[in-house]
């Protein structure tokens, strides 16, 4: 948008400059008169005589000449869905700035901004619910999605999956005085998750609908809990420790509920793109890049 404006401006500009120095015949001709040119036409034709034609026409040159370069293969944006309440994988910090030059930071947007750079693209981040990521990359609103989102069989339907980045599992949150130990005492108590994520699809299929009090944000699901609205949180574990950590009055359990990885998604046939992710994901795992990102996030204990 912003682009496409200057080059209009330049273009106007330009003409009017010609018109001006009354240019001969073939720099007119050259100087094909965009649509935007012309309705720029005599209003502007006076300001322009004003003007030092000479540099004015140097500058102009320039800039669409700028204008052309960004807007080859190698420019343009790169759209990254996400739900940005998830630490550490992304999550609103108001004392940074992250790479979009929003407040948006953490593992998976690190990861995401050196794909673009290497792509030579810029990062745009949408930050939307957790179940409409996959929506936004069908819809072709986002190129792929970034959310610590969990390689299933039921998404594969719709999306392919890069390689894996990371391996999860599904904690168990419970208040400290919770008689709660493990998996297998699930069954009969509430479970609050964060809708559409596997903690919500994974506790649905083990004990049923109305069993799972779904959550927009994760942290709504642990204030629940914190409030006895439910018994227990079902959340990844990197999360999970960041709410119990910030929270007084609760406990991990040790016991995982499931074990997952986490992958980039694309639109299902992107080939093009994921072969890109791919090629930027083995790069950050050879240099050793990824292990940092990680470890600059998540402090091993
Ligand atoms: N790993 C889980 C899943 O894929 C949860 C991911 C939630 N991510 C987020 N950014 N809120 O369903």
């Amino acid at each position: 948008m912003m682009k496409k404006s200057i080059l209009c401006l330049a273009a106007a500009v330009c003409t009017v400059s010609l018109a001006a120095c009354g240019g001969n015949s073939a720099t007119e001709t050259t100087a094909a008169p965009t649509t935007a040119a012309e309705a720029a036409d005599t209003t502007t034709a006076a300001e322009a005589e004003n003007t030092e034609d000479n540099s004015a026409q140097a500058e102009d040159t320039e800039s669409a000449e700028e204008t052309q370069a960004e807007a080859g293969s190698e420019g343009g944006t790169l759209v990254m869905a996400t739900n940005a309440e998830f630490p550490p994988y992304e999550y609103h910090d108001s004392a940074v700035t992250g790479p979009d030059g929003s407040d948006i930071v953490g593992i998976d947007v690190e990861i995401a901004a050196a794909i673009a750079e290497k792509m030579g693209k810029e990062l745009v981040i949408e930050d939307v619910q957790f179940a409409s990521i996959i929506p936004e990359i069908l819809s072709g609103k986002a190129d792929f999605g970034a959310a610590g989102m969990t390689v299933t069989e039921d998404r594969l339907v719709n999306v392919d999956f890069s390689d894996t980045y990371a391996t999860a599992v599904q904690s168990i949150i419970v208040t400290a005085d919770s008689e709660i130990t493990g998996p297998d005492d699930l069954e009969g108590k509430l479970i609050g998750v964060q809708e559409g994520t596997t903690g919500d699809l994974y506790s649905t299929d083990d004990f049923g609908d109305d069993m799972v009090e779904r959550y927009l944000k994760g942290v709504d699901a642990v204030q629940a809990l914190l409030q006895g609205k439910v018994d227990v949180v079902i959340i990844d574990n990197e999360p999970a420790k960041v709410f119990v950590s910030e929270n007084e009055g609760l406990k991990l359990l040790d016991a995982a509920y499931a074990e997952e990885e986490y992958a980039i998604a694309v639109k299902k046939g992107n080939t093009e793109l994921l072969d890109q992710i791919n090629s930027a994901i083995a790069e950050l795992k050879e240099s050793g890049k990824l292990d940092e990102i990680t470890a600059k996030y998540i402090t091993a204990e």
